[in-house]
């Protein structure tokens, strides 16, 4: 039997690495997905087809021998398998249309859709149960993950999600256009995640204090998206961006891609772990087209993305 499911990417609009300091964050899928199918075969492997990369091993193995991005996938086929006590293994294939490894939400996406799609080999389970076994999967190569990414990938819309609090979906559906780009430099979250607790070990008082202002910054940004006032939003979009600027997190490329964006938008920033990765630009029907083209006259990659309010799909 075959069993398919399929999750969507997703940017932060605001909060990330506060939010693994305890900040609330606020998240959006975006509507492009990764889709994961998973097979039972007949032989003890477990082997797994991807853009980025191919693995096929023997079931058991200790999770620390697993190298790279397709250890969750390995983690989850093996858990699973194990939990239902069968003798067979498992193959799994997987397609994106999330540039990988950019800040939006491509490992979440496929932890998500993975864990989905394999326990869909034995019996279907509920989201809060795909979301639990997606995050322990991702924590196989991201230890500190906060859990935001994985549980907006797998409710889908907008979400507000603090690490005491956990998420709540917020109803609002303003009505916003992302233009999101690409600035093609690689970057591991974790390495980020990692000089970021560093820069708040040496600076303890002014990472709190920051902490408070990202804060207060999210609150007034609430009222914005009930609201839906996209200027108020674009403008602390870019004071949320002065404080990623602050913590080390950005690079003269993603300055320069800020600085365009903002001439041409509400306001823009950096999503994700940053360090490279993408940058999104907030806007609407008056300015989506200009924004992505003034982006591409510079060469940069980009594309328009909506909010998904579907999340995690069963097929
Ligand atoms: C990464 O997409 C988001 C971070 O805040 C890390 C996390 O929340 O786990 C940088």
């Amino acid at each position: 039997m075959t069993s398919k499911a399929s999750a969507p990417g997703k940017v932060i609009l605001f909060g990330e690495h506060f939010v693994v300091y305890g900040v609330k964050a606020i998240l959006c899928a975006i509507d492009k997905r990764i889709t994961v199918t998973a097979e039972k075969i007949p032989d003890d492997i477990i082997s797994i087809k991807s853009d980025i990369g191919n693995l096929q091993l023997q079931k058991n193995k200790s999770i620390d021998k697993i190298d790279g991005p397709l250890r969750p996938f390995y983690y989850l086929a093996d858990k699973i398998i194990k939990k239902y006590d069968q003798n067979f293994g498992m193959q799994i294939t997987v397609d994106s249309e999330i540039p990988l490894g950019v800040g939006l939400g491509s490992s979440s996406a496929c932890c998500v859709a993975a864990s989905a799609a394999i326990s869909g080999v034995f019996e279907k389970i509920s989201k809060d149960e795909v979301l639990q076994l997606a995050i322990e999967a991702e924590k196989t190569i991201f230890p500190n993950t906060s859990g935001a990414d994985c549980t907006v990938c797998t409710f889908g819309g907008i979400m507000q999600y603090d690490k005491q609090n956990g998420h709540e979906k917020l109803e609002y559906k303003p009505n916003f256009h992302l233009v999101i780009a690409n600035s093609k430099i690689e970057h591991s979250t974790k390495q980020v995640v990692s000089k970021v607790k560093q820069f708040k070990e040496k600076n303890e008082e002014r990472f709190s204090q920051m902490c408070k202002e990202e804060s207060d910054l999210i609150d007034d940004v609430m009222n914005c998206l009930e609201n839906n006032d996209l200027k108020r939003i674009g403008l602390n979009m870019i004071k949320n961006q002065e404080y990623l600027e602050s913590i080390g997190i950005s690079n003269d490329r993603l300055r320069d891609m800020i600085k365009l964006a903002n001439e041409y938008s509400f306001g823009s920033k950096i999503t994700g772990a940053g360090g490279g990765g993408c940058i999104f630009a907030l806007t609407d029907q008056s300015n989506m087209e200009n924004a992505i083209n003034q982006f591409k006259k510079n060469n940069y990659e980009c594309f328009s993305a909506k909010i998904d309010f579907k999340g995690l799909d069963t097929f």
